[in-house]
């Protein structure tokens, strides 16, 4: 009847229960047991017995410590009617985006709901965003927005890079931190290097009661609610609203041309966009059997491209490489033969053009090419071998959509070949270790 539990470094966590207490790595771990948490602060210790906590600091004083209520979402801990939470996250997305959009946006003044902004934005003069595989990727998007529509330079790091870097730490940069977790050991230690630096720090997280949400100065949750899936759905869209609202919110000027009407409307294009599921399970079925996919596409498609291989990979063990299109003809076309499945998305119209030779190149080496588009991409739908038709909307509303079709490649073909689809092998929800 005793545990003892010391934090350095790692996230550490005691959940409180009837009779029995626990400790766990993160909220996450102790959810389905109890909604009564206390986290525990880098050296410090905790004992443990059935009926009784105590916490002491490095030097052995006792402390007290705060017992946190977590909202209990406990419907999200089952799977209802799906074989996997995968599939149930993909679904649950219209509702997951609505519930976002809902809390930024006044749907009556038609302004945003980010009234703790702690700086002035002449303050900031760039922005540095800071993630890990999936919310990395949605970095790689968001810069496009920010940079295009607001007057500061943004730069995107990944994680586990940025803090062995010898950084130039500047007072007049934002350092934004995305991590659906909250917890991911490489972005948290990011984070401390930028705290140790006396930067203005925000993150975006899912988990509002963790380690990075709770040493940023803003905070700017996704909403989500608990994703068990280790391949990452709801939390990547969510990451992409939190972020598009941010540029919204930014851009005083009005540069970014896309309206509130529009920003409302994401939820119902994802609805939509689900109803390519049918489609899907043919394509999957094609390429189920290959060793090598590409994904292309060039501006936001690109961004798009990376989180569409990574969720392949992740879950189907199949070798996927994400690629800017204009990049192919310097290696990369050498591997294209016959039968070489390449998927390609095309959301932005003045690359179209561009893109739609890039397919040509591949076609012209055999590669068998599976198109995402909308009713305006003739051209790409004319000389792809498969067509993804999502509905129309304004192109940075496209490109966010364009992914629930890849969502769905990768959950199917994994499923076809018998994986393990919420957990692939060698792989966590949360890293919470280097
Ligand atoms: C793990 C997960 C990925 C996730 C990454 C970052 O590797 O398997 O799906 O994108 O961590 O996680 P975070 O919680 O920081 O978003």
């Amino acid at each position: 009847d005793l545990i003892v539990g010391a934090r350095r470094g790692s996230p550490l966590a005691v959940g409180y229960g009837p009779n029995e207490n626990y400790l766990g790595s993160d909220s996450y771990a102790l959810k389905s047991m109890t909604n009564k948490i206390t986290y525990l602060e880098d050296n410090e210790f905790c004992i443990i017995k059935k009926d009784e906590v105590e916490f002491y600091d490095a030097e052995g004083k006792k402390v007290n410590k705060k017992i946190l209520e977590l909202s209990k979402d406990d419907q999200n801990y089952d799977k209802g009617d799906y074989k996997h939470f995968m599939a149930k996250e993909i679904d649950e997305q219209p509702t997951t985006i609505k519930n976002c959009v809902n809390e930024y946006i006044d749907k009556v003044n038609n302004t945003i709901n980010i009234f703790n902004f702690p700086w002035k934005r002449d303050d900031i003069n760039s922005i540095l965003l800071i993630g890990c595989g999936t919310a990395y990727h949605s970095c790689l998007m968001a810069k496009y927005w920010l940079e295009q529509f607001t007057s500061v330079d943004v730069n995107v790091d990944i994680a586990s890079e940025f803090r062995y870097r010898k950084n130039r730490f500047k007072k007049d940069c934002l350092y934004i931190f995305i991590s659906q977790s909250g917890e991911t050991a490489d972005t948290y230690a990011a984070l401390d290097l930028c705290k140790k630096n006396n930067v203005k720090t925000c993150s975006i997280v899912n988990v509002v009661e963790s380690s990075i949400a709770r040493d940023s100065d803003l905070v700017l949750p996704i909403y989500c609610g608990p994703e068990i899936g280790v391949a990452s759905t709801k939390a990547y869209l969510g990451m992409l609203v939190a972020q598009l609202v941010l540029a919204k919110h930014w851009d005083k000027e009005n540069k970014l041309n896309i309206t509130f009407e529009d920003i409302k409307s994401i939820p119902n294009l994802v609805k939509e966009s689900l109803k390519c599921e049918n489609e899907i399970l043919k394509i999957a079925k094609g390429i189920s059997k290959k060793n090598d996919i590409y994904f292309i596409g060039r501006g936001l498609d690109y961004a798009l491209a990376a989180e569409g291989a990574l969720k392949l990979k992740e879950i189907s063990y199949l070798h996927a490489e994400a690629l800017a299109a204009g990049e192919l003809k310097h290696g990369t076309l050498a591997l294209i033969e016959d039968g070489t499945p390449v998927i390609v998305t095309a959301s932005q119209v003045h690359l179209l053009d561009k893109t739609t030779s890039n397919v040509q190149e591949v076609k012209a080496r055999g590669a068998f090419v599976i198109a995402v588009g909308d009713k305006n991409s003739h051209k790409l739908e004319k000389i792809a071998d498969q067509f993804i038709r999502l509905p129309s909307a304004h192109e940075i509303l496209s490109t966010i959509i364009s992914i629930i079709p890849l969502q769905f490649i990768a959950y199917h073909v994994a499923k076809l070949n018998g994986e393990s689809i919420d957990q692939p092998r060698n792989l966590a929800k949360s890293v919470t270790v280097e």
